[in-house]
């Protein structure tokens, strides 16, 4: 055999991994990797595995990065594994982290260190589980300027609606989604639609090129919602779901999560169960629904391993550096609007004369008597949100008004 022969045959290093967290994600991942490795070896031509683990109990940090080529972070929250994703891009090397607590708060640090250093970050499995749109939004439409995206991006509470739209009330869905692992004891951060609005400003950041914090996005849960809602929703041809939304709106950018309607011609309006998805709507692709499961721990490792060929093959660097576009508070939307009212006749004409002083105009109207009372739900045509408000807590005045009036977004578009 030549000695050139001998060398081409001679097998190459192994790709180094460091891995940071062996928990759900974290141990479903050493698992895949060493399912894949034969494959991943087989076109990539190195075989990655995993020189070292660290835990809360075992493990030491200095030495996985004089070992690994690449740091896989899967510890989750901000302090230690903020400090060590910039320790290890500022020594050079890529890192991979599923982590949206840390990218929705200190994003541009990380983006700003991996630009300085040359390095890549990768955190496709950060947003809507194992579904590609880091990816998407960072490479296929890097090019194309995108005027919204709509995400159900919490599979906790989509799962929740789901139930709910099959008649159980908020609690029991609730205790349904607790009892088969798909919410935590404390469910706050996904019912209260915090986690959505963290992936949201990931999101936003990526499509619109625009640095989003966490803070700077308004959110509004589930916990307030009724299944009478859902009910009368359907008469009118609606749907339920906890959507985040990031669009340009009047030369600025608005960035929000809140439970909203649809008709059922949106392509999120059929996305039920745990399921995530995510719509992008650009006037040069018209719209692109991406959809799949949002959480799990094999499902979830699927998206690192994605971002750890993606980084072995030489894929996407950083995000570019920052557009400022203003942020967006007030802005227009349909309304759902709930009255419990006294049954009785002036009633409809006293609410709809004061939504129209404050510029609601109503698109359609569902009446209810029950007994003395009555219950009204309207379709609004799009109102500025802070009009909106206004109109409600003047009809919440009327001594005919039963309870608390609510107020649900609905989002218009259809693509059929
Ligand atoms: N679970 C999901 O379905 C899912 C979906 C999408 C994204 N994610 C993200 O994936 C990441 C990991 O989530 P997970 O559910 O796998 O979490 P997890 O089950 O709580 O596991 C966390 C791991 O990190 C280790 N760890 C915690 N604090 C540490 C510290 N100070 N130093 C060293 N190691 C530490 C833990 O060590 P011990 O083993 O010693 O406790 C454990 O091994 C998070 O960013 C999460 O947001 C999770």
């Amino acid at each position: 055999m030549s000695p050139e022969h001998a060398r081409a045959k001679a097998p190459a290093e192994p790709f180094r991994i460091g891995l940071l967290g062996l928990g759900t994600v974290g141990a479903a991942f050493a698992e895949l990797l060493e399912e894949r490795a034969g494959e991943i070896e087989r076109f990539n031509g190195r075989r990655p595995q995993i020189c070292g683990v660290l835990t809360r109990t075992r493990g030491d940090f200095e030495e996985i990065l004089a070992e690994a080529d690449l740091l896989v972070e899967l510890i989750g929250g901000i302090e230690p594994a903020r400090e060590y994703l910039l320790t290890a891009m500022r020594s050079g090397m890529d890192v991979v982290s599923a982590n949206k607590q840390l990218l929705s708060q200190h994003g541009e640090e990380l983006f700003e260190t991996a630009r300085e250093h040359g390095v890549r970050l990768r955190f496709e499995a950060a947003v809507a589980g194992v579904v590609p749109v880091v990816r998407v939004l960072e490479e296929s439409l890097s090019a194309t300027p995108i005027e919204r995206v709509h995400g159900i991006v919490n599979g906790t509470t989509n799962f929740i609606l789901t139930e709910m739209d099959h008649g159980s009330s908020y609690a029991e869905a609730l205790a349904a989604a607790q009892r088969r692992g798909f919410a935590e004891a404390d469910p706050s951060d996904d019912v209260s639609g915090r986690d959505a609005a963290a992936k949201m400003a990931i999101l936003a950041r990526l499509a619109f090129g625009t640095p989003v914090h966490l803070n700077d996005v308004r959110y509004e849960g589930i916990e307030h919602l009724h299944v009478t809602d859902l009910e009368y929703a359907r008469e009118l041809g609606l749907g339920l779901k906890l959507i985040g939304t990031a669009e340009r709106r009047g030369g600025g950018l608005s960035v929000r999560v809140h439970p909203a309607f649809l008709y059922s011609g949106h392509p999120l309006a059929s996305v039920s169960g745990t399921f995530n998805a995510v719509t992008v709507e650009s006037e040069a692709i018209t719209e692109i629904t991406m959809s799949g499961p949002g959480a799990g721990g094999r499902q979830t490792a699927s998206a690192v391993l994605g971002d750890v060929v993606s980084v072995m093959t030489g894929g996407a660097q950083a995000p570019a550096a920052p557009l400022a576009l203003p942020l967006i508070e007030d802005v227009a939307s349909a309304f759902y609007l709930h009255f419990d009212v006294a049954d009785r006749p002036g009633v409809l004409a006293a609410i709809t004369g004061v939504l129209g002083d404050q510029g609601v105009s109503i698109k359609s109207v569902v009446q209810r008597g029950m007994g003395e009372n009555a219950r009204l739900v309207m379709v609004t045509h799009p109102v500025l949100e802070s009009s909106l408000r206004t109109a409600i807590d003047r009809v919440a005045e009327f001594e005919f008004v039963r309870s608390a009036p609510r107020a649900i977004r609905v989002i218009e578009e259809e693509f059929i």
